[in-house]
């Protein structure tokens, strides 16, 4: 990843400008293995000639990997808010030879009727909604009794980085916390959630997500600038965060991290 983005464009992507940016990015970490671990975790409670609906499936990155297991006997639908991504999604499909019933539309009111799916899933999409709760709401609603759900979130007062000014690492990162998503302590509010929703068997399973050196370089270089843009850090502490950053990557030293959370339950 080697572009200029900006996560909370993750709420309104029709209004960037590039968006294959954005491709380029969840792309480039979509291929880190601690999440491809978790990914596999959930993708195991899938089976062949499931109905299956991805919500905020983006451009259909994991959709089509679900679809494959699914199959033809099974029906796989994707729900995005981003016209621009449904648009590549179903490109995709295309290409893939996959039948996919792609459709842009909002989480937090999905056009589905009651009991229609028997898995139920949504990956890095709730951290960007203001009512994420009637967008779980929903999910339950439109899942079969007895159907499979499934979360895949990351909690953001978990990202750090090994510069080693430590005090200045805790500020600019505390500024991204606050400002980079709508919910960044998504995961221990999630969690009881989904019980309160009256789902049965909440399981979860964690990762901590290692950023490969070039997009730790790129990443927590944005969030150093967007830090010193709102304010949170002066030009002087920005430049020194940059030096930081570059000195480590050129050395390949650079140890950026996050925590991922999975959550499944049964409805
Ligand atoms: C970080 S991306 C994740 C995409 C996909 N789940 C993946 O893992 O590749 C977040 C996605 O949530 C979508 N999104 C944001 N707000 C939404 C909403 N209110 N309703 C539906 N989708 C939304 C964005 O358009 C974007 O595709």
């Amino acid at each position: 990843m080697t572009d200029d983005i900006s996560l909370k464009s993750f709420t309104a992507l029709d209004r960037v400008g590039d968006v294959e940016a954005y491709v380029r990015a969840l792309e480039a970490f979509d291929d880190i293995p601690q999440l491809q671990e978790l990914k596999r975790i959930a993708r195991d409670m899938i089976r062949p000639g499931s109905s299956l609906l991805d919500v905020g499936c983006g451009f259909g990155l994991e959709t089509v990997r679900l679809a494959r297991i699914v199959g033809q006997a099974g029906r796989v639908a994707g729900i995005d808010k981003s016209v621009d991504f449904i648009l590549q999604a179903k490109q995709r499909a295309a290409a893939a030879g996959l039948a996919i019933d792609y459709r842009a539309g909002e989480a937090q009111a999905l056009p589905y009727a009651d009991a229609s799916f028997e898995i139920v899933r949504a990956e890095r999409l709730l951290i960007y909604l203001k009512d994420w709760q009637k967008a779980v709401a929903e999910m339950k609603r439109v899942a079969r009794p007895g159907a499979s759900l499934a979360f895949i979130e990351p909690e953001f007062g978990t990202t750090t980085i090994n510069l080693p000014d430590r005090a200045l690492v805790r500020r600019v990162m505390a500024h991204e916390a606050d400002t980079a998503v709508v919910v960044s302590w998504l995961p221990g509010q999630l969690y009881y959630a989904l019980s309160d929703l009256g789902l049965r068997d909440v399981a979860v399973s964690t990762r901590v997500v290692l950023f490969p050196q070039d997009l730790a370089a790129v990443y927590f270089a944005d969030v150093g600038r967007n830090a010193k843009k709102d304010g949170a850090i002066s030009e002087a502490e920005l430049s020194a965060w940059l030096s930081a950053i570059g000195d480590l990557h050129k050395r390949g030293r650079l140890f950026g991290s996050v925590g991922y959370f999975l959550f499944t339950a049964q409805n």
